[in-house]
């Protein structure tokens, strides 16, 4: 056997995509709350008041201009206002998670719904209920509940009241949120995440319309790392055996050419997109290439000793990462077309497919990175996200022959297989987006993840029935052969 045999199978949602109930439960509003349904071609967009009463839009993860509020309007639909009602349906969902023979299963808990206003408003305690009932029934089953603190989901209340995660009040208000979880749920919950793809706010840097905003995200990342050093040995104050992982956007990154300038330029986007977070978070320290990415940007920080302290004390017990996709760079932009980032070229890598969002569908990518992981922090593993994001359609037989999912799943755990058969100390993997819903890129319900179909769609019309795929077996039989069956 490959895989040893309390290998974690999973699967994977969050509270924001797919809970709904969005103004349910005492439950305060999100930054998402607020965003359309985009499309294939583009991402969604976050709506808002100016103080002049004009409508703006913006990117998720950007901050509201001076004056503006954010508002609902008529003519928009939100698709995460129901998401696929996860609140609602748990029970006979977890009850589908079961059937299907999950070991573990992965979401967020929604800050908005424990704390809504800050510690200052209190501890919102239907929402805390709401938690146990969910952990509670996954363990009926023998499911192990692991979770995720943040998805980018705090509530507004922190934006217009400290202007978000560049104030370090956000780092209190953090670690007390963390910590009542960690002590309301820790007989329930014994694995955590603290920050959901932490790296990925630092991609705002390079966006067009950015300069100017790169001090302030290095700084916003910085606080979240302390935030969650602090969580961490808050967690072991509670509890010295509950385990804090870190959770970070994985890439594997290749030259386009054997040009020495390309292997370099490919290796320091792996350096700045992977490890500036996770070497932090895993080893204690930032790296010893900070200073030179943080000055692409000319930004320079000074770290107090008090903070070098909580990062070198709070490393995360494993290391958790999503992938998806992998990227192929080059210093050679004069002959391809491609997506200029940090001054190199990102371009289509032609040995690979991908998926209709353009999403480059790499196994073999999956497998490096995985050595790459393991070779660099030596320390347990999880993947706690990978999947493919394709239209479904359901046949006239009531089936849906999601043929390309399994397909990918496969190939990736074949790949993941190789790596654990060459050492790698990978401890589970995990479905992204199980049940359908809302993509947070595009904010889609049609960009659909599951191997559960939910039926709703990007316009709000649907009736969120439940519906098994054809991966829905497929899966079952893996975890049921613990990763020898894959056909
Ligand atoms: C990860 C996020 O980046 O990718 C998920 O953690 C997200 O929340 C997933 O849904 C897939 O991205 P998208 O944009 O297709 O939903």
């Amino acid at each position: 056997m490959s895989f040893p045999k309390d290998f974690l199978w999973g699967g994977s949602i969050s509270a924001s995509q797919a809970e709904g109930a969005f103004n349910e439960g005492g439950r305060s509003p999100v930054q998402i709350d607020f965003g359309d349904a985009g499309s294939s071609a583009g991402p969604r967009k976050i709506y808002y008041e100016n103080a002049d009463g004009s409508r703006g839009e913006m990117y998720q993860f950007e901050h509201l201009p001076q004056g503006a509020k954010y508002r609902y309007y008529d003519d928009i639909h939100y698709t995460n206002h129901v998401g696929s009602d996860f609140y609602h349906t748990y029970k006979d969902d977890i009850k589908l998670f079961a059937e299907l023979g999950l070991k573990h299963f992965n979401t967020t808990v929604s800050w908005a719904r424990i704390y809504p206003h800050g510690t200052e408003g209190g501890l919102n305690t239907e929402g805390v209920e709401f938690y146990r009932n969910v952990f509670s029934e996954l363990r009926k089953y023998g499911i192990e509940p692991i979770i995720t603190l943040y998805k980018y989901d705090e509530p507004v209340y922190f934006e217009e009241t400290y202007g978000g995660w560049e104030n370090r009040k956000m780092i209190d208000e953090f670690v007390a949120f963390a910590t009542v979880c960690f002590t309301e749920y820790k007989d329930l919950v014994r694995r955590w995440l603290t920050f959901n793809e932490i790296n990925v706010l630092l991609q705002g840097a390079d966006r067009p319309g950015a300069e100017g905003k790169a001090p302030g995200l290095f700084r916003e990342i910085h606080n979240q790392m302390v935030a969650a050093a602090r969580s961490v040995k808050a967690a072991h104050a509670v509890d010295p055996a509950i385990q804090v992982g870190c959770m970070i956007a994985g890439c594997s990154v290749y030259p386009m050419t054997p040009d020495p300038a390309d292997v370099i330029a490919a290796y320091r986007f792996f350096q700045d997109e992977f490890c500036y977070c996770a070497d932090t978070m895993m080893r204690g320290a930032y790296p010893d290439f900070a200073d030179r990415f943080r000055g692409r940007y000319g930004v320079t920080m000074e770290i107090s000793e008090e903070d070098k302290k909580d990062l070198a004390e709070g490393t995360s017990d494993f290391i958790g990462f999503s992938y998806y996709f992998s990227n192929c760079i080059t210093t050679h932009k004069d002959e391809v077309k491609g997506r200029e980032v940090r001054g190199v070229t990102d371009v289509k890598n032609p040995y690979i497919g991908a998926s209709d969002w353009g999403w480059q569908i790499d196994p073999l990518g999956f497998k490096f990175l995985l050595h790459l992981i393991n070779d660099r922090y030596q320390k347990p593993i999880l993947d706690i996200e990978n999947g493919l994001g394709a239209y479904d359609r359901i046949d006239e037989d009531g089936r849906i022959r999601d043929s390309y999912r399994i397909d990918y799943h496969r190939k990736h755990i074949a790949a993941m297989k190789e790596a654990v058969e060459e050492g790698v100390r990978l401890m589970g993997y995990t479905v992204w987006g199980f049940l359908d819903l809302v993509s947070f890129g595009t904010g889609q319900m049609d960009k659909r993840y599951g191997m559960i179909y939910v039926d709703m769609n990007d316009q709000g019309e649907g009736t969120l029935e439940r519906r098994k795929k054809d991966s829905f077996s497929w899966y079952q039989k893996v975890i049921a052969s613990n990763g020898e069956d894959l056909d």
